[in-house]
């Protein structure tokens, strides 16, 4: 897929032609899962999927969204509803995603006007893959061109973040948006997600003989949504029991003496992943900073460890696809994303990289689970699908 299908599929939507095509990448996250809510750092890195969004403003001041996934019938554009008439949680499903992001605009006091939007993304969905972030973010960056909005990349992933938070009601974090603006190939962002901060590490795989393969369970379970609420809010609490602003502001020297403070031994367990998950991204950084790649690998599976076990956010799949992995030789894997389904990660020579497929492969289905989706998610855009 590239720009001229996203165009292509605008002009049949809308029978006319669009003034441009934005395109916004998925992430994977390397390290830093929940961290990002509790103001700490992540470290995600670009993948070569991408969504697009081809966009016309229209005089009218109304709004249509179209897209070449909407399950309901492929290309079909939603009604033209007034820009001004936008409400939260008023537009389910996926257009929320993309008129969450003019209502945010608008919002934050960022006049827009009327538009047509068509998107076509290649981002696997609900793969823990950032499928939403790249369709807000995609909306986003044609909003600002098509309006001459003065906003930087950081404004635009906060504009897109509180379209998430208030219009399509999921509590999410800022890495996503932050990560699908700003990533670049061949690096992994360093951002502190209560500044927004942030710089590019060197993630030179190739040189390093490594690949960054993902595990894509296929799966997504119910339980997801609730849960990630009930963590986040069980950190607040945490933070607030403890007398913090945020939980990353726990020294990870003072870890156990927080820990007996709370009581609470469930409680301390989560608060017990947020800090120590926020050291392994300093590490993880300074390990990559000094070309030392291959040692990332072993803080990853304790990565997994900490979120399978004390912040209770894994499944069945994935942990069969990280044991499988490390099994057959990757250096290090873990779970990605908000968790109970979604995709892994595994940190692999690239000689073991076909045995780490099939032994993934062939674990699920011994485990008599559907076929995972596994492929190399090279800096390059090698995109390697099996
Ligand atoms: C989802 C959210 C992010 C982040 C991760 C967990 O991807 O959108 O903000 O909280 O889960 O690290």
């Amino acid at each position: 897929m590239n720009a001229t299908a996203a165009a292509d599929g605008f002009a049949e939507a809308y029978g006319r032609a669009p003034e441009g095509t934005w395109s916004a990448p998925g992430r994977v996250n390397l390290i830093g899962e929940f961290t990002d809510y509790n103001e700490g750092f992540v470290l995600p890195t670009t993948l070569p999927f991408s969504t697009r969004a081809s966009g016309a403003r229209r005089g009218d001041g109304r709004v249509r969204v179209a897209s070449a996934q909407n399950p309901g019938g492929a290309g079909e554009a939603t009604e033209a509803i007034e820009l001004s008439a936008l409400r939260p949680g008023s537009v389910p499903g996926w257009p929320g995603y993309a008129l969450g992001v003019l209502w945010s605009l608008e919002e934050s006091g960022h006049a827009i006007g009327g538009v047509d939007v068509y998107v076509d993304s290649e981002v696997p969905m609900g793969a823990g893959l950032s499928s939403s972030a790249a369709l807000e973010c995609s909306v986003a960056l044609a909003m600002r061109e098509l309006f001459g909005l003065e906003l930087s990349l950081e404004q635009l992933a906060l504009v897109a973040q509180r379209a998430e938070n208030e219009f399509v009601g999921v509590p999410c974090g800022i890495m996503d948006q932050m990560a699908s603006l700003l990533c670049v190939p061949g690096h992994a962002l360093l951002l502190d997600a209560r500044s927004l901060e942030h710089r590019q590490v060197p993630f030179a795989l190739g040189e390093a003989g490594l690949v960054l393969m993902v595990l894509d369970t296929r799966v997504r379970h119910e339980l997801g949504s609730s849960a990630y609420a009930d963590r986040r809010s069980a950190c607040e609490r945490a933070a607030a029991a403890l007398g913090v602003r945020a939980l990353r502001d726990v020294d990870p020297a003072d870890l156990d003496e927080a820990e007996a403070r709370l009581g609470d031994r469930e409680l301390a367990r989560r608060v017990r992943h947020v800090v120590t998950e926020g050291a392994r991204v300093l590490e993880v950084a300074r390990l990559l900073e000094q070309s030392r790649v291959a040692e990332v690998g072993p803080v990853l599976t304790v990565g997994h460890r900490s979120l399978r076990d004390d912040f209770e956010v894994s499944c069945v799949e994935l942990d069969v696809a990280v044991d499988a992995a490390l099994g057959a030789g990757a250096l290090g894997a873990r779970m990605v994303g908000g968790g109970f389904g979604g995709s892994a990660i595994a940190l692999v020579p690239s000689e073991r990289a076909d045995a780490v497929g099939a032994a993934v492969t062939g674990a699920f289905s011994a485990a008599g689970l559907r076929s995972p989706r596994v492929f190399a998610a090279a800096p390059e855009s090698a995109l390697r699908e099996r």
